[in-house]
């Protein structure tokens, strides 16, 4: 793959244009930019040439910025959308979710454009470098959400639905909703608190966690009994929702804004999903990597990438971008064994879904199977964090408290 990258800018206004040529100049070696007016010349060029990169304007009046996202996702699933655009309201966000992988806010400085172009960049070439596809060639087609599971995620994403028909929907679901109630209340609540109606917990959740926790139901519910008790994925589950619910903790007390929280907490309940590609298709195959790891002390994410040529986390990651989630979470959920892999060098959703996922596992039973990695030491000390650690463990003491979940030792 070549260095140069090829990025498309599209904005109806001529003036926005010539202000990123401008403003972006200094990326000329590395970039290759093209600037349209129209989307509809955009869809024309991406025919020919291939784009690494678009980044397009919201508001336009021959095709709106949604409409030719969409188009784009359809047409070039393997090129990266960024929506730049002013104010966006929740509905028109909400709508646009589901193809845009990055939102960045006008007006926009060269720096930040530049970082958060270069971190896709990167994300999406550490995970294609993957392979992906000798993994893919041996199952048929990754798991597809169960209709009833698609329904209530598609719910999310229309802005008319309020988080209380999302709960009344699940509600209507038997197997969904005691399976959301068992998790929420084994998850984030004592035993004083129970939850018994799926509308509450829902509403009470929010919409990012109540969205992550319904997608892991989903992929979770795709195993056979047998292999749910063959690797404790019970245990796994609640492991997930815990990792979500701490992610958001030390996002907080690291200062990082409410959209940030959201992230880590969605990325965090969302962490593992790519083991379950490995428990649904390569059952035999996990178990003597497990086994292997116990024996020869390596972390199980090392023999994973000896064994497939990919870890679970990167596995994880090309499943929820397959899925259409947006690449902050995809980024989290990739990186979170090795978060010194990620381009971004300060505290982030990525280091707190990494924390939160070590000191779970330390503090919690065995969760994965396998030994257990600890913290990426080295990117810790790189952003100065090492003194926090003992901070982020005091989040989680008292929900292992309420939970009645102890420490092994
Ligand atoms: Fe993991
Ligand atoms: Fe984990």
């Amino acid at each position: 793959m070549s260095d140069v990258k090829r990025i498309l800018f599209v904005d109806d206004d001529p003036n926005v244009l010539s202000g990123l040529r401008r403003m972006l100049h200094g990326m000329r070696g590395t970039w290759k930019m093209e600037f349209v007016t129209k989307a509809s010349d955009a869809l024309k060029v991406m025919e020919t040439t291939a784009y690494d990169v678009v980044i397009s304007d919201l508001r336009m009046p021959d095709m709106d910025g949604v409409q030719f996202l969409q188009t784009v996702r359809d047409k070039h699933p393997e090129v990266i959308r960024f929506m730049l655009s002013g104010y966006m309201d929740k509905d028109l966000r909400t709508k646009a979710a589901q193809c845009v992988h990055q939102f960045v806010s006008k007006p926009c400085q060269a720096e930040r454009l530049r970082t958060l172009v270069t971190r896709a960049l990167a994300l999406y070439e550490h995970l294609r470098g993957c392979e992906i596809t000798h993994v893919l060639s041996r199952i048929e087609s990754l798991p597809v959400m169960p209709d009833v599971y698609q329904q209530v995620i598609d719910m999310f994403h229309r802005p008319s639905c309020s988080l209380r028909q999302i709960g009344q929907t699940v509600a209507k679901d038997i197997g969904m909703s005691s399976k959301i109630l068992q998790v929420v209340n084994r998850a984030f609540y004592g035993q004083e608190t129970k939850i018994i109606d799926p509308v509450h917990a829902v509403s009470y959740l929010g919409q990012k966690a109540a969205e992550a926790l319904i997608i892991t139901s989903g992929v979770f519910g795709m195993l056979p009994n047998s292999k749910i008790r063959q690797f404790s994925v019970m245990a796994l589950q609640e492991h997930c929702i815990r990792v979500g619910s701490l992610a958001r903790e030390i996002a907080k007390v690291e200062g990082l804004d409410e959209q940030d929280q959201d992230t880590a907490t969605m990325a965090g309940i969302l962490h593992d999903a790519g083991k379950m590609v490995l428990i649904l298709y390569f059952a035999d195959e996990l178990l003597a990597s497990i086994e292997k790891s116990r024996r020869e002390r390596i972390p199980l994410f090392h023999v994973e990438k000896e064994q497939w040529g990919i870890t679970h986390a990167e596995l994880g990651g090309h499943l929820l971008d397959l899925w259409g989630m947006p690449n902050n979470i995809v980024e989290a959920v990739t990186f979170h064994h090795e978060p010194s892999r990620c381009v971004q060098k300060e505290v982030s959703f990525v280091t707190a879904v990494h924390a939160a996922d070590v000191i779970d596992r330390e503090l919690c039973c065995d969760v994965g199977g396998g030994v257990s990695d600890s913290f990426d030491t080295a990117y810790l000390q790189e952003l100065g964090l090492s003194d926090h650690v003992e901070t982020w463990r005091r989040l989680h003491l008292p929900v292992l408290d309420e939970e009645g979940v102890h420490a092994q030792a």
